[in-house]
């Protein structure tokens, strides 16, 4: 089993891919939509996820995985077929959320805690029986005058750690996401303390993957990057994130460990796309770095789709331009120059 966890992770990190976040809670696509003044019905949520998987272009050349919610691993296009014949076609590996959100933590620091653990291990029974190859739970780790607090960061990477074993029972990658946000005050949010809140965390999540005995070769991480708060004044260079965030990612992620797929946090499109890319440019690092993106790979598309199927095409080149830019710096050849111009 063990050869087969690494095996599908090291699939994920394929060169020049990675992996699409389309694994919007109920209320998380309820607010990209109402952005673009849509209601969130179940047929506008089942097309805008038939355009972004039936973008053959991006998918069979640029993801490897996506990552679905419990409605969408079970869904079909409106035409009959599937979402996960579809993504078989393509050759991309379904994935699923399986944690239930994030809630207030106990205590007046405004920081959260994952739910979803109760009955965690017959879900996962399902959904691998259903074919999902991996699946994500995301931690929440909170930046203001007293938070993180050590106590937060502990139960925050136990949830993980009990889930990654889980997970790994079932056969299925545990995507390990532990989460530094980025919209803490800009007094408290420096890029300084977001290396070393990012560091501390990692650590401990690591700690509690070992005392679980997790597999460290048959997971992936996907950490937010070293960036200031995005209240912040500080304006770091490209490769000044790049630099802190290898440097930290180096210090606490063990090399066992097959890939590291970012998550996007609120960056714009080509700020996370040329992060990425510089961080690629960076020699010796023992592990491959992709995207795991949701926003920076689907803003654009989302907004030419604007709920309308006669829009498919326009959107889906759209997301197949965001994903083939994120391939480039998934091999770290990607620059400005060549994404405007197309
Ligand atoms: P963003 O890239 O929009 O941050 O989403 C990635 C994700 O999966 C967050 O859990």
């Amino acid at each position: 089993m063990t050869k087969s966890l690494n095996a599908i992770a090291q699939k994920l990190m394929e060169p020049g891919k990675g992996i699409l976040a389309a694994d919007e809670s109920e209320g998380t696509i309820a607010k990209r939509f109402a952005k673009i003044n849509l209601p969130n019905s179940l047929d506008l949520r089942r097309d805008y996820r038939e355009m972004l998987f039936r973008s053959t272009n991006a998918m069979t050349n640029y993801i490897s995985g996506v990552i679905l919610t419990e409605e969408t691993l079970e869904q079909s296009a409106a035409d009959g077929a599937s979402f996960r014949a579809i993504l078989a076609d393509a050759d991309v590996i379904p994935g699923i959320k399986v944690d239930r959100g994030a809630f207030p933590m106990p205590g007046d620091n405004g920081e959260k805690i994952t739910e979803g653990l109760d009955g965690l291990r017959q879900r996962l029974e399902r959904y691998a029986a259903l074919g999902a190859g991996f699946a994500k739970w995301r931690a929440v780790i909170t930046i203001n005058d007293v938070a993180p607090t050590r106590n937060n960061i502990r139960a925050n990477a136990h949830a993980l750690a009990r889930y990654a074993i889980l997970c790994q029972e079932a056969g299925i990658v545990p995507i390990v996401e532990p989460e530094v946000v980025g919209d803490g005050d800009p007094g408290n949010h420096s890029l300084e303390r977001s290396a070393s809140v990012t560091g501390e965390v990692l650590e401990n999540v690591f700690k509690e993957l070992r005392l679980a005995g997790v597999d460290l070769s048959g997971m992936l991480l996907k950490p937010n990057m070293v960036l200031p708060g995005v209240n912040s004044r500080e304006r770091p260079t490209y490769e000044d994130v790049a630099k802190r965030t290898v440097a930290v990612l180096r210090e606490h992620v063990p090399a066992a460990v097959p890939g590291i797929a970012f998550l996007s946090g609120g960056q714009t499109d080509e700020e996370a796309t040329a992060h990425l890319s510089a961080m690629n440019q960076i020699g010796g690092k023992p592990w491959p770095l992709t995207f795991s993106y949701g926003r920076a790979l689907q803003n654009v598309a989302l907004r030419t789709w604007a709920g309308r199927r006669e829009n498919f095409p326009q959107a889906q080149a759209a997301f197949s331009h965001r994903a083939h830019m994120n391939s480039l710096a998934a091999l770290g050849t990607w620059t400005g120059e060549v994404d405007r111009a197309a």
